[in-house]
This record gives C-alpha cells, structure tokens and sequence, in this order.
C-alpha cells in the first residue's frame, strides 16, 4: 500500500469505528499528521477525558497509552506497538514505591505521570512537565515528598520551588544526555537564539543553564506555545527532535536548531503509519488494568488534574 493509501484507510476507519488518534510530540511526523490531537503527557491525558470516541488509538508508549485507559475505562484504548516502553516508567514499579514509603511513612508521594499504572496506585498526586511545579507548590510546607521517578525534573524543581525533594534515582535515557556544556556551546554559536529545554535534561538544575537569560524551560507544549508567541526568530531545541515538526508547521520563517540531531526516543519512533491501520482493523493492542489498580492510579491523576 502506498502511505496515501494507508493514511485514507486509517481516516475511513476511524470514521467507522466513532475513533480518535493521540499522538505526542515526540511521534514520527507522518504520525502527528493524522492525528485527531497533538499534545503533552498532560494535553494529551486531558484530551482522553474529554473525548466522546468509542476507540481511543494512542500514538506515544506504553505509560501514556495506560494513563488514557486509567482515566477512560469505558473506552477501548488501543496502543499500536503493545512493546513501546520509557525508560523513566521501568525504573520503578510498584513494590519499589510501596517499600520506599514504609521508609518514609509520612511522606507524600509525587509521581511524574511517566509511570505504570502500578506506580500511580501507590501515589499521592501525579505530576506532568507542565504542572510540577504548581503540583509541588500546592503540597504542605510540613510535609516531606518523595518524587519518583525523574531525578533531573526534581533536582529542577527543588530549585525553582526551594523545597527539598526526596529523589528516586531514574531518568530519561533520551534528556539524560543534554549537559550544560552542550547547551553553552549552541549558545555561542546561536546568540541571538531562545533556547528551549525539556526539565527532564541533565542540566534542568545547572546553575550556568538556569541563570542564562535565553534559556528557558517547558515541557514540550510550553516550547509550541513559547515559539508562536516569541517575537525571536531562532530557537534551539533541547528536547526530543520530534517536537520540531509541530514549530517548524506552525511557525513559518522562524528557524529550529535541534541542539542533537541524536535526540531521539526510538520508542515513540515504533509507532508507524502501518501500526496504526493495523490497531485499527484488528482493534489491537488493548490496554486493560485490572479495576483495583485502575480505581488507585485515577486518584493521584484526579488530585493533579484539579491543581493544574
Ligand atoms: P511532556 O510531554 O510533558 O513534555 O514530557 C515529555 C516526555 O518525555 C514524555 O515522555
Ligand atoms: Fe520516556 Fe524519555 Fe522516551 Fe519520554 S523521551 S517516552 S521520558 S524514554
């Protein structure tokens, strides 16, 4: 089949089958292409509530694809690549987060929403890139918070809220290889740019990094939204190189400088236009959480949901 053909065979069935598609950022650009919304983890947990589709097809990995079904048991939530996973999410699970508490019983467990829904059965409040530090801020002053699973968005948060953070020790294989020397030198070599930065980087708590006028740090809707509204005509781009197709469309005659070309989540990249049709036509790969689980995890995704 040529890609026109799939793409017109993906529209025709989700017609059929009262279907949406969600994709993040982070998807191949043929896939942000056909896709009904294009978020954030916290756009796109937000669109999953609202939507009125029979059949959610969610283009991103597995987490977020289970978030979706957390929050929307009565939908079918279909993932097109069943083995697309994040490393942030398998660097804990549940019984790692159950034994830590017992270590820290008054503690208020924060999890960033890149976890399974066995972790988030066993949390206090979710977080996004987009809401952690409003997330932390609304927390009691008194009280100690363990964070899980991102060490490098809670070393950033701990300096922009000034609260101490219990860290878990996980981070994204993708960010965790964007140092301060990398952003320093597209510095010089792109004075006049913005520069954007995921908080999930190495260098999110860099002093140099946080006291760079032109750097600035979003979670991957909050550089979409920074972009359009910027008066700048260049930006560097510290996040995966996906998120360049949505500024690059909806910018014209602005210029995107990855700051890798390397930056990139081979996860996301599995979901091709091909898995997806397939996801479709066979109605695979279904996301199921068993209900006692599910019922936990919605909680702490409910407590964020009203603080952002
Ligand atoms: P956001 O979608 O919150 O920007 O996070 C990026 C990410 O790594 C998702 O896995
Ligand atoms: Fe997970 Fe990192 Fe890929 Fe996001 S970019 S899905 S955090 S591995």
């Amino acid at each position: 089949m040529t890609t026109r053909e799939i793409t017109d065979r993906i529209r025709q069935l989700k017609e059929e089958k009262h279907a949406v598609i969600l994709a993040h950022y982070y998807t191949r650009p043929e896939i942000q292409d056909i896709a009904d919304y294009l978020g954030d983890s916290l756009g796109l947990s937000q669109e999953a509530g609202k939507t009125d589709a029979e059949i959610i097809v969610f283009c991103g990995v597995h987490f977020m694809a289970e978030t979706a079904a957390i929050i929307s048991p009565e939908k079918k939530v279909l993932i097109p690549v069943l083995g697309a996973g994040c490393s942030l999410a398998e660097s804990i699970t549940g019984e790692d987060l159950r034994q830590w508490k017992e270590t820290h019983p008054d503690g208020i467990v924060v999890s960033y929403v890149n976890t399974t829904a066995d972790v988030k059965a066993w949390t206090d409040v979710c977080c996004t890139s987009a809401n952690a530090l409003k997330v932390v801020e609304s927390l009691p002053k008194d009280k100690q918070i363990l964070f899980v699973p991102d060490k490098n968005l809670g070393a950033w948060i701990m300096k922009k809220t000034g609260r101490q953070l219990e860290l878990w020790d996980g981070n994204c294989c993708v960010h965790q290889r964007i140092t301060a020397e990398m952003i320093l030198e597209k510095h010089e070599a792109y004075p006049e740019a913005d520069i954007l930065i995921h908080p999930e980087c190495a260098c999110a708590s860099d002093e140099r990094i946080l006291n760079l006028p032109e750097a600035y740090l979003y979670s991957t809707a909050g550089m979409v939204k920074h972009a359009a509204q910027s008066g700048k005509r260049q930006f560097v781009i510290a996040t995966e190189t996906g998120t360049l197709h949505k500024l690059e469309q909806d910018n014209p005659g602005k210029e995107f400088i990855p700051l890798h070309p390397e930056t990139i989540c081979r996860e996301m990249k599995k979901v091709t236009l091909e898995k997806v049709l397939e996801a479709l036509e066979k109605e695979q790969h279904l996301v199921e959480i068993p209900e006692d689980i599910r019922k936990k995890a919605l909680l702490p995704i409910e407590r964020m949901m009203k603080i952002s």
